[in-house]
């Protein structure tokens, strides 16, 4: 295996003066540099940090045509003396390398992946963004780059990394969303790839989640493929309950992703001192503990959102109303609590920030 030690071609422009970093759209802003590492004949090669631009990629490339591929996400904060937080780094990196295996892509070596970003985000770091509740969203990508349109394991891959700045995911905000039950649709099942970060569980949520939107709702609210019944995720997020002062979470049963900013709140909560109670948990479950007053709160988790309130959810013309105006007390106290530590405000009693 070749040594880290990128080579690094130094963008001649910035775009960074075309930034409003008062109003970031998600998604939409891509920093001065990207890193590049690619794979052929059973090993990576070296690495290299390039200016951010378009990559050379012939139309037989087999992820086009089958999508073996796999994706993170992951955000950097700055703190207030300058210093910069990468979050959970070491936490993505084990998931990522979980996914490649899952989709039978040679995963890309911890330190072209660790120091990768390390050292991107440093040549880029006049791109995270000073404001709290902003961060700089930085996303890893490997995918088949063998041109063939057999089906088959591809021997060749690119691995790339790009960033740029961002503020909330939802346009709501921090403000309640409303979700909908889809039961005509399935988001995954049992020894599928619903628990690992894979394109086409994205690709495939997409004509479920427009038809959502046409009615009014944000997101689509996932139930379990066999029985229609069971609450899994939301796609973008894990999501959480309030019931009767526990927090309830579905459990990690293998048709959902398990979330970092998941796995921040359950740890979290044990500090605090709340209950946790990862189960199983219907819709049904849900509509009824609503009506008898024991459910008080729903908000979900993840890395593009952080925690995000859910004001309403929709199920075959039911509706749960709940704090539809604002984040309710359990969320807020977590929403602060993580934005907190991403931000440097509070101790890193869990090692959970990497800083450059
Ligand atoms: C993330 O939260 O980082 C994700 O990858 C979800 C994506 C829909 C933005």
């Amino acid at each position: 295996m070749a040594q880290y030690s990128p080579e690094i071609e130094r963008s001649h422009i910035t775009r960074l003066p075309d930034v409003n970093f008062d109003n970031l759209v998600f998604g939409e802003q891509f920093s001065d540099h990207q890193y590049e590492l690619l794979y052929h004949e059973d090993t990576w090669g070296s690495p290299r940090i390039i200016p951010y631009g378009p990559i050379p990629v012939f139309p037989a490339v087999t992820t086009l045509h089958y999508g073996q591929a796999v994706f993170e996400g992951m955000k950097a904060f700055r703190y207030r003396d300058g210093r910069i937080n990468i979050f959970r780094l070491e936490d993505h990196y084990n998931r990522f390398v979980r996914s490649c295996e899952r989709l039978c892509i040679p995963p890309v070596p911890r330190p072209f992946f660790v120091e990768g970003i390390k050292t991107l985000i440093d040549i880029d770091r006049e791109w995270v963004p000073r404001s709290k509740y902003k961060s700089l969203y930085i996303r890893p990508i490997v995918f088949a780059s063998d041109q063939t349109l057999g089906l088959r394991r591809s021997r060749s891959y690119r691995f790339h990394i790009l960033c740029g700045p961002v503020g909330d995911y939802y346009s709501e905000g921090i403000k309640p969303i409303r979700l909908t039950t889809m039961p005509q649709y399935v988001r995954a099942v049992q020894g599928g790839v619903g628990d690992v970060k894979v394109p086409g569980n994205y690709a495939a949520s997409l004509k479920p989640t427009l038809e959502a939107q046409e009615k009014g709702y944000t997101q689509v609210l996932w139930l379990d493929a066999r029985e229609h019944r069971f609450v899994e995720e939301v796609g973008s997020m894990n999501i959480f309950f309030v019931i009767d002062d526990v927090l309830v979470t579905p459990p990690l049963n293998g048709t959902i992703l398990p979330g970092i900013t998941r796995s921040c709140v359950l740890e979290l909560a044990l500090l605090k001192g709340l209950r946790v109670d990862e189960r199983p948990v219907s819709i049904d479950e849900l509509i009824g503990l609503h009506g008898s007053g024991s459910l008080s709160e729903i908000f979900g988790s993840g890395t593009a959102a952080v925690i995000s309130p859910v004001g309403h959810i929709h199920h075959q013309g039911r509706t749960i109303t709940i704090l539809s105006k604002e984040m309710g007390p359990v969320a807020r106290w977590f929403y602060d609590q993580i934005t907190a530590v991403h931000h440097g405000e509070i101790p890193d009693e869990k090692s959970w920030c990497t800083i450059i």
